[in-house]
């Protein structure tokens, strides 16, 4: 092959995130632009579709004209635009969609569409340049928490995924019904070091039919009573020890699950993704149950955890490189599922 620089400017909008980047040859990220909705949607204690929608609509042109000028680029100089067509918002996907097939029409330029999750997966290419297939990796978000075997470059076998609320969600439930607000797991994370996480024993959710499988509704549940128990019984609750013993019955079943797989399916590498992976005491955990296994651990840094860019122009890149290609017909799919194409 011709020694030449694979530039790939990558669009992100699945979410409440306006993201863009470029990355060249889908390990060295130039730029990684993202204006966050975060402080708009707290107002409303979560995210709110509709306004997520037109706050992208606002900021897209802004964050890719930033994310060329901060990499010293021009949209001639790039090779593809990657952009994330699935799974989210269906509202806030489109524009992002929209956007990318204009810009890919408008230079005559490869169009890519991504998979949000095979993206937050790719983030970890970004810090770890050794790190290649096969591994196991871990995505744990707002919108999933699946167990996935990365057998090589866009291929994925999903082995075990939630079977009602994703780990973030979790997290941002018991943070509102704790009086923490929104986006609940960084504050839970928070005053969770202040607490005990063996003060209140909440379950841990084991499922038969689905080794890998999780729930996370039940413990959620489980939050909910034991604070309207309290409640009821006129005692004040800890907000420290009820976070801290959510968030360790959240890590022990990601734990036990994760290890059971590596075992299983003998995996000799271990990564972690999405913004639920930026938890430092879920990181620790793993860190200490793959050095009991002799594993490999890898983890991207917390602004790759959550939603970006850069980590949809990795996944863009290897696409491409692939050859994968989409037409101007691309449309949005609000539930994508991965591996699918
Ligand atoms: O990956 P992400 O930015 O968006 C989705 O694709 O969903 O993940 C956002 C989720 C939210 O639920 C947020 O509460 C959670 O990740 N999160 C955390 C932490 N930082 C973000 N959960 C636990 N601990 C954290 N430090
Ligand atoms: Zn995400």
């Amino acid at each position: 092959m011709e020694n030449k620089e694979v530039k790939v400017l990558a669009i992100e909008s699945s979410c409440d995130e306006t993201a863009a980047a470029v990355v060249v040859n889908g390990r060295d990220v130039r730029s990684n632009v993202i204006s966050s909705q975060i402080d708009l949607h707290t107002l409303y204690g979560g995210v709110v579709p509709e306004i997520a929608s037109r706050k992208h609509i606002e900021k897209i042109n802004q964050v890719i004209e930033q994310a060329l000028q901060e990499a010293d680029y021009t949209l001639d100089d790039m090779d593809a635009i990657a952009v994330t067509y699935g799974p989210g918002l269906v509202g806030a996907l489109l524009v992002g969609v929209a956007e990318a097939k204009a810009v890919a029409y408008a230079k005559k330029k490869p169009l890519v569409g991504v998979h949000h999750i095979e993206g937050h997966i790719c983030a970890n290419y970004i810090e770890n340049k050794e790190l290649e297939p096969p591994f196991l990796c871990l995505v744990v978000s707002g919108g999933h928490t699946h167990l996935v075997r990365v057998c090589d470059y866009g291929k994925y076998e999903i082995l075990g995924k939630t079977r009602d609320d994703a780990a973030g969600e979790a997290f941002d439930k018991v943070a509102r019904a704790i009086g923490l607000g929104y986006p609940g797991g960084p504050k839970i994370e928070k005053v969770a070091h202040e607490g005990n996480p063996h003060a209140v024993e909440f379950p841990r959710a084991k499922i038969d039919d689905g080794p890998y499988d999780f729930s996370f509704s039940g413990l959620k549940s489980a939050v909910l009573n034991y604070i309207n128990g309290c409640n009821m019984k006129g005692i004040d609750i800890v907000q420290a020890d009820v976070a801290a013993s959510f968030q360790k019955a959240v890590i022990d079943v990601l734990v036990a699950n994760a290890m059971r797989a590596i075992d299983e399916f003998g995996m000799e590498k271990f990564a972690i993704a999405g913004g639920v992976a930026s938890n430092r005491t879920l990181r620790e955990a793993l860190k200490e149950a793959c050095e009991k296994k002799g594993v490999e651990f890898y983890y991207p840094s917390p602004v790759y955890c959550t939603d970006n860019a850069a980590m949809i122009g990795v996944a863009g890149y290897y696409d491409y490189i692939a050859g994968k290609r989409d037409g101007l017909d691309l449309n949005a799919i609000p539930n994508l599922r991965l591996g699918e194409r």
